[in-house]
Order: structure tokens, then sequence, then C-alpha cells
């Protein structure tokens, strides 16, 4: 069909796309936002390895500008701080910005500032981070919106600099090592009796239907990244059901 008016118009898939995108924020927004006040007591045992190694993959330094993405209270944007890094961290709840900023300042932490945005909506400008990094919060997004998100990462990073994604990952159950990743989740979740059993219920929802969570592969989360352009891309295996991919924005010539 002509495009009569002469200017560009949204496809259909791309305007439903869009409408998709926008959902999936406000449910996040709404869902973080309620959790807000209790999340950083999820620390079990698990989520502080995942993170303990994702801070060890940064090299993080004295004066490092990083960016943390779904920085939630801050569980590595106020760690890194604390080992002298300059820290934005980004997330969707602006409940969870606050309350990282106040532990920050609580903290003395002077370098670490927030920013209120759905990672989708973020812009940096170009090559004026040394890390970006997030914890357990890209595995929400949208696949088309991963891609986006690795891609938009290598424009901010400078050369040299690194993505570093430590998360969730496993696909729907596929594989043997997905079926075992599902199987060892029940475990512990049957463990804590009817409340247990309730949420086993709930995530199943989730992943069937890939509501609010939305996990790809290591090896899917790897090809996106070298996709992107990074290189020396590996991906760690730290507990049962997550990894911390790294990549590394090739040195300019
Ligand atoms: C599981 S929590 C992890 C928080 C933190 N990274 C940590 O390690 O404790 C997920 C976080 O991602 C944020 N989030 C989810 N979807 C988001 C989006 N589209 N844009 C920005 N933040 C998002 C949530 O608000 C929440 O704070």
């Amino acid at each position: 069909m002509s495009n009569l008016s002469g200017g560009s118009q949204p496809s259909n898939a791309s305007w439903g796309k869009k409408q998709t995108t926008k959902m999936s924020i406000a449910t996040q927004r709404r869902t973080w936002t309620r959790r807000a006040d209790t999340w950083d007591r999820h620390n079990d045992a698990g989520m502080t390895k995942v993170a303990a190694q994702a801070i060890e993959a940064s090299g993080v330094h004295e004066g490092m500008v990083c960016v943390d993405l779904g920085c939630g209270g801050g569980r590595l944007a106020l760690e890194l701080a604390r080992r002298g890094a300059r820290v934005i961290g980004v997330d969707v709840s602006a409940a969870m910005v606050d309350r990282m900023v106040a532990q920050a300042q609580s903290e003395g932490l002077e370098h670490v500032s927030g920013i209120v945005s759905p990672i989708e909506h973020l812009t940096i400008d170009p090559t004026s981070v040394d890390l970006v990094i997030s914890n357990y919060a890209l595995h929400h997004l949208l696949d088309a919106d991963k891609a986006k998100v690795v891609n938009a990462a290598f424009g901010w990073l400078r050369p040299g600099g690194v993505l570093i994604n430590s998360d969730m990952m496993l696909g729907r159950g596929a594989t043997t090592e997905d079926r075992q990743v599902i199987a060892s989740k029940i475990k512990v979740m049957a463990k804590k009796g009817i409340p247990g059993y309730w949420r086993i219920l709930k995530n199943a929802g989730r992943y069937i239907f890939r509501l609010r969570e939305r996990p790809i592969t290591p090896d899917a989360w790897m090809q996106l990244y070298r996709a992107a352009g990074f290189v020396e891309v590996t991906s760690q295996n730290v507990v049962a059901e997550a990894n911390v991919v790294k990549g590394v924005k090739p040195e300019t010539k």
C-alpha cells in the first residue's frame, strides 16, 4: 500500500511490538515497586554468590564509571561504589532507586546516582562508560528488547569496556540442563511447604507464558553479545540456575 502522507508510518508489527514492550514495562514497574521494601532481604546464598561473582568478574577499580541495569536496592551498585567506582543505578521503579540512593547516603558513598527509567528506553552518552553490569534483571525483558539492550550497551561502552550480565539463564525445558535447573528450583520451593507449592504454581505460569520471567540460555546470551560486536565472550555457571556472561568491547585499532 502506498504511503499517502509521504512520512514514514510505523508498521503494524512495530506498533504491536512497542505496545508489548510498554505493557511489560508497566508490569515490571508495578511488581517491583510493590516489592521494593522487602527485596533487599532476599539474600539467599545463591543470589549472594552470583552477585559476588559478577563483582569479581567486573575487575572494578577506583574511578571506574559503571552503569547497573535494574539496580534494585543497589546490591551491585553499592558494592561497586564501596570499591571506588562512580555508579549510575538504573531501575524502572522509583522506589527501588530511592532505596539505593538512601543507602548510599547513609554509607557516605558520594559517587552513586540513580536514573528512574525502563532499561529499554535508557540513553547514555556513547563511549562514556567502563562497565555495564546487571544482576537478575535482564531476564525480565522481552527477547527482542534483550538484543536491543546488548546492542545499546555496546554503544555506551568505551573501547575495552565490559558488559556483565549475571542472571537466571535457562531455556524452556528442551535440554537436560534446563530440566535439571527447573527440578532443582521446584525442590527448593517444595521444601517451604504450602507457600512453596503456591510459588511453584505461580512461577510455572510465569515461565510457561513468559509473563514476567523470560530467561534465555547462556548460549543465547553469548550469541547476542557476539552479534553486537563483543569479543572474549565467556559464560561462567555459578549456581544451578544462574550464569555470569561477560564480553569486552574491542579496542579500536
Ligand atoms: C530481581 S530484581 C534485582 C535487583 C538487583 N539487581 C539485585 O541484584 O538485587 C529485578 C530488578 O529489575 C528491575 N527491572 C525489571 N524490569 C525492568 C526494566 N524493564 N527496566 C528497568 N528496571 C527493570 C526491577 O524493578 C527490579 O529492581
